[in-house]
């Protein structure tokens, strides 16, 4: 029998505030990923400012490629394919990635294979270890909070979303009225072990639908801080903090509790930005445990926006026939299927 030849995917990611390029071979190697990040840019405004990012990008891509051709010591004749991110995210940044791959895949003749950007954060996870299904993924980032049933490949059902701000939005929202950094995420998350939850705040959308809410989250803790401003009391940060995670987290855990024991999952995935969380990740594990499935939660690096998990999603898709012409166009909206 032929041996199945080794597939070298460069994989391009754009959708943000992050320039990655990466070279992942047969979905699951990773041979080398350069990441740009502007948030040092952005924290000035406290928050992503798309015109910006798009003129970074332009700036940055090349060098990008250039420098992870160079890691990889390999050259674009060897690459087998190029993935890209189509959407969603901010258009302007999905577009100077799609024209870099659309000019790499026509100068050099490779396929050139669409990826959903919800889709990479999921395959992030078989850089690390096979996925297994059927499989649920909790997918948690800036933009996204959703529960995503996989009963093979590339076979995407969700079951559940939210019906407002994402999770990630709603942390960096929340620490921002706490004056921490941009993104506040992992301030926020840090902060909170210094604290206890103290302050009262309402569990979201405690129903029994896989949806989440988290704009009243958000509204609460907003009023809290002023009240307590008016009032002339110090905020007690870390219990804020700690109190905000507490309740945000729960809400997560449960749904994902509920869709396990609903749809009989037996392989827990947590895909996207939050899943950096130390106390998501712990309370996860606990989950995984008392539920006896197996679980998978990317290393930090394969959490946050970055290529290798574009690459990676693409030698999947490439297997399941997906692969685009040089009318593919970025969509910031783009629906996983
Ligand atoms: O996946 P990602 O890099 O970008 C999107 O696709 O949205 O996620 C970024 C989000 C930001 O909102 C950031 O604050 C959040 O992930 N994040 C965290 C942590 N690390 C990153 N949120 C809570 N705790 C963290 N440790
Ligand atoms: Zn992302």
């Amino acid at each position: 029998m032929q041996e199945k030849k080794d597939m070298y995917i460069l994989g391009i990611e754009s959708s943000c505030d992050e320039t990655s390029v990466s070279i992942v071979k047969n979905g699951t190697e990773e041979i080398a990923t350069i990441i740009s990040s502007q948030i040092d840019i952005h924290k000035d405004f406290g928050g992503v400012v798309p015109e910006i990012a798009s003129r970074h990008h332009v700036k940055n891509i090349t060098m990008v490629l250039e420098e992870c051709l160079e890691k990889a010591n390999m050259t674009m004749e060897q690459i087998d394919a190029i993935a890209i991110t189509y959407g969603p995210g901010l258009i302007g940044s999905l577009l100077i990635g799609l024209e870099a791959a659309k000019t790499l895949a026509w100068l050099y003749q490779k396929p050139l294979i669409p990826v959903h950007h919800i889709a990479g954060h999921i395959y992030a996870n078989s850089l690390v270890r096979p996925l297994k299904f059927p499989l649920l993924a909790l997918v948690v980032s800036g933009g996204h909070t959703e529960l995503i049933e996989m009963t093979d490949h590339y076979k995407f059902q969700k079951l559940g979303g939210t019906l407002d701000d994402a999770i990630g939005e709603c942390y960096d929202k929340v620490a921002r009225v706490m004056n921490l950094e941009y993104p506040g995420g992992p301030k926020l998350d840090k902060l909170s072990k210094e604290g206890n939850p103290t302050y009262k705040l309402p569990i979201p959308l405690h129903d029994d639908s896989y949806n989440f809410s988290f704009s009243g989250l958000k509204s609460a803790v907003i009023n809290l801080a002023h009240n307590e401003q008016q009032r002339g009391e110090e905020l007690r940060q870390a219990d804020l903090a700690a109190s905000f995670q507490k309740v945000a987290v729960e809400s997560v855990v449960s749904k994902t509790k509920k869709a396990i024991e609903d749809k009989n999952i037996k392989y827990l995935i947590v895909a996207g930005g939050v899943a950096a969380n130390q106390i998501l990740r712990g309370e996860i594990e606990k989950l995984a445990e008392e539920e006896n499935i197996e679980m998978s939660v990317p290393p930090m690096k394969y959490c946050t926006d970055n290529a290798a998990m574009i690459a990676a999603a693409g030698y999947y898709a490439y297997q399941d026939g997906r692969v685009a012409d040089l009318t593919l166009n970025s969509t910031s909206s783009a629906v996983l299927e």
